[in-house]
């Protein structure tokens, strides 16, 4: 049996024509803080709808838990533990910031014996006060500012009690002060052993979060390696350049 959580090996994605990810590795090990950069278009985001079954890839394998998963539904991969948080988030506008939560738990509840119905609302209160949002239980959804908006969206994610979480750019926009929170809380998910893979623009929140960073270019891994190895590379600093 493999020590791997994520395997990822040779992916190809395209769309028509175009090839927006081409033969892709990528490996993750359980609890693992793996960074995932790259210029708007690389591939980030297809990488993750290709590992959380919203996209097929036309080529390559993904393994979760040493099973192939390629073909996979969504919902069998969520169970097996895997969660991601997507680039907009897409909570439930019209219910409150508890209910929000409770609707994945209720879902986690059939296949996690251990959470009886009886105790979803102490659980969800439980999330919402570890993402610093439990004064704000009661508030609909649609009236949250945005870093509180992305705190729920990564709170729903962590609500599927995953192996895996992958946050696509849940920092976009906010100010220093709040990727700070929204850092420290993903910093948190290694006590509870979850693996995360963080999809970031703001530089110095993925090098001081990554144990390993992987980079993405028009579709392509071009490096992988420690954050000072990858910060100090030429060909990721020419690709961040634009030159
Ligand atoms: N559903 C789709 N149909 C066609 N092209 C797509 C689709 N999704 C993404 N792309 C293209 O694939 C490339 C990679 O996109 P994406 O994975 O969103 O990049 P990133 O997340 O790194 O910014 C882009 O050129 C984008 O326009
Ligand atoms: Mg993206």
């Amino acid at each position: 049996m493999s020590d791997l959580l994520l395997e990822v090996s040779g992916v190809t994605k395209r769309f028509g024509g175009f090839t927006a990810l081409e033969d892709v590795d990528l490996v993750v090990r359980p609890g693992e803080r793996i960074g995932l950069i790259g210029p708007n278009g690389s591939g980030k985001s297809t990488l993750v709808n290709c590992i959380c079954g919203a996209l097929h890839n036309e080529a390559g394998s993904i393994r979760f838990m040493g099973e192939d998963i390629g073909r996979q539904p969504t919902h069998r991969r969520i169970r097996l533990g895997l969660a991601r948080s997507f680039q907009i988030p897409k909570p439930f506008a019209s219910m409150s910031v508890l209910d929000n939560l409770r609707v994945p738990l209720l879902y986690a509840a059939r296949r996690h014996e251990k959470i009886a119905k009886s105790q979803i609302t102490d659980e969800a209160m439980h999330i919402l006060q570890q993402v610093g949002l439990g004064d704000k239980a009661q508030a609909m959804s649609r009236g949250l500012t945005q870093v509180d908006m992305r705190k729920l969206e990564l709170a729903r994610a962590m609500a599927a009690k995953p192996r895996l979480l992958i946050s696509d750019e849940a920092m976009a926009g906010l100010s220093p002060a709040e990727v700070d929170d929204i850092l420290a809380l993903l910093q948190g998910l290694k006590q509870q052993g979850v693996a995360v893979i963080m999809i970031e623009h703001v530089m110095r929140a993925v090098m001081k979060f990554s144990e390993r960073v992987a980079v993405l270019v028009a579709g392509r891994k071009i490096a992988e390696g420690d954050p000072q190895a990858i910060a100090g590379n030429p060909d990721v600093v020419k690709a961040y350049l634009g030159e």
